[in-house]
């Protein structure tokens, strides 16, 4: 039978109230967010929801406070090499700084990386800063290569 704690902190799927119960505050503590209207929210969920097979995004809400403490997404990237393989490509993860080290990074990882496999993917990447580096060791993966990026804005 699941222990209490793991009752408290499931891991599901991305819902449209989750915006209510600070799922877009969760995302300005990774990176720069600005608020997203109700409306805004509303059109990428349900385009996401049309793709849903190739764009998962997971979220774990804490049962007690109501609030979206951690999420992940994983994105199914589809190629012709491989024998037509497909990659899957981890991305957005953050916990909240009031729920971190009680192992929901590593949960949400879990789940990220055993959707990729289901879905059939040949392996899974993500792009990660030197200071998260033992964090991903400790859920399985090793460093390989290097980034390269260019943005636009
Ligand atoms: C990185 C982050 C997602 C980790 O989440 P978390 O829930 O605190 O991590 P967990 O509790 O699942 O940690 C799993 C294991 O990794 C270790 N770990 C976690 N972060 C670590 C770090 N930065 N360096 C070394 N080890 C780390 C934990 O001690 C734990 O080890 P254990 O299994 O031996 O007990 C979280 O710190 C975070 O949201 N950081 C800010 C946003 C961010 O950097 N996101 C990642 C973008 S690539």
């Amino acid at each position: 039978m699941a222990s209490n704690e793991e009752q408290k902190f499931q891991v599901r799927k991305l819902e449209l109230s989750d915006k209510r119960k600070g799922f877009i505050e969760l995302l300005q503590q990774l990176t720069t967010c600005d608020s997203v209207s109700d409306k805004d929210f509303e059109d990428r969920f349900m385009e996401l929801q049309s793709r849903a097979e190739d764009h998962q995004v997971f979220v774990i809400e804490d049962d007690r406070s109501g609030k979206i403490v951690a999420t992940g997404s994983v994105f199914i990237e589809r190629k012709f090499i491989r024998n037509c393989g497909k990659v899957g490509h981890i991305e957005d993860v953050v916990v909240d700084s009031n729920a971190r080290g009680l192992h929901l990074g590593k949960k949400i990882i879990n789940s990220l990386t055993d959707y990729a496999h289901s879905v059939g993917c040949y392996k899974v990447i993500l792009d990660c800063s030197v200071d998260n580096k033992a964090f991903y060791e400790k859920c399985g993966y090793k460093q390989k290569e290097i980034q390269m990026v260019k943005y636009f804005i």
